[in-house]
């Protein structure tokens, strides 16, 4: 889905007073990216169609507590992978290898107060998700006669949902594990011989989800 963000939440959010005891944790893990790839078709064509496979990378997230229960989190990780391959009258064929960084910014809700080891959280947020090192594959040179090809994917920025649990073992640590729903649209351009060939909306949407250790400041 297109969204229309609203970061009224978030700026609100930071616009509160720090709490005294504010403090900083950091999550470190596996990071899973797994995209949904519902509706994407080229040239508008619902024959044709583009989808990326999921990818595991490292996770780091920093939280950042304004009081026990308001957590602003921000999500970074090392660069995702992924083939984009073709659907419908494409299947089978892979189009290109992409790369993207997907940092996200939520504002976290904790649920129980301070004495529960384990709190589940809720979040939203925004996400902006850059898309770089795009490779079209010998498969898309061969069918389209030349070489000379390029695939550009747009970045997005979109809207997050989020779940998770913090889980604490002692004052200093502990384990965090989140999943969250990400709308990452982006347009896909191919051009070949410098002229635009194939283009199409690639809706990844995708399940992220992350399990690590946490260690609180
Ligand atoms: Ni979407």
């Amino acid at each position: 889905m297109k969204t229309t963000i609203s970061i009224a939440l978030l700026t609100s959010l930071l616009a509160l007073s720090p709490a005294a005891h504010a403090n900083f944790s950091v999550n470190v893990g596996a990071i899973n990216i797994n995209p949904d790839n519902s509706s994407s078709s080229i040239n508008e064509a619902p024959t044709l169609g583009l989808k990326g496979d999921s990818d595991t990378q490292l996770g780091i997230t920093v939280d950042y507590a304004f009081n026990d229960k308001w957590v602003l989190e921000l999500i970074a990780s090392t660069p995702f992978s992924h083939d984009v391959n073709g659907t419908g009258g494409l299947a089978g064929n892979k189009i290109a290898d992409i790369k993207q960084l997907p940092p996200s910014l939520i504002a976290q809700y904790h649920f129980l107060d301070t004495s529960y080891a384990l709190r589940p959280f809720v979040g939203v947020g925004i996400n902006y998700t850059i898309f770089f090192d795009e490779q079209p594959s010998q498969a898309l040179k061969t069918t389209l006669g030349t070489d000379d090809v390029e695939v550009k994917l747009d970045n997005s920025f979109g809207f997050v949902a989020q779940v998770g649990a913090n889980y604490k073992i002692n004052k200093k640590w502990g384990l965090h594990a989140m999943v969250s729903l990400m709308d990452i649209d982006t347009d896909a351009t191919v051009y070949a011989n410098g002229a635009k060939a194939l283009t199409s909306t690639v809706e990844l949407d995708p399940i992220v989800a992350m399990f690590g250790v946490r260690y609180s400041f």
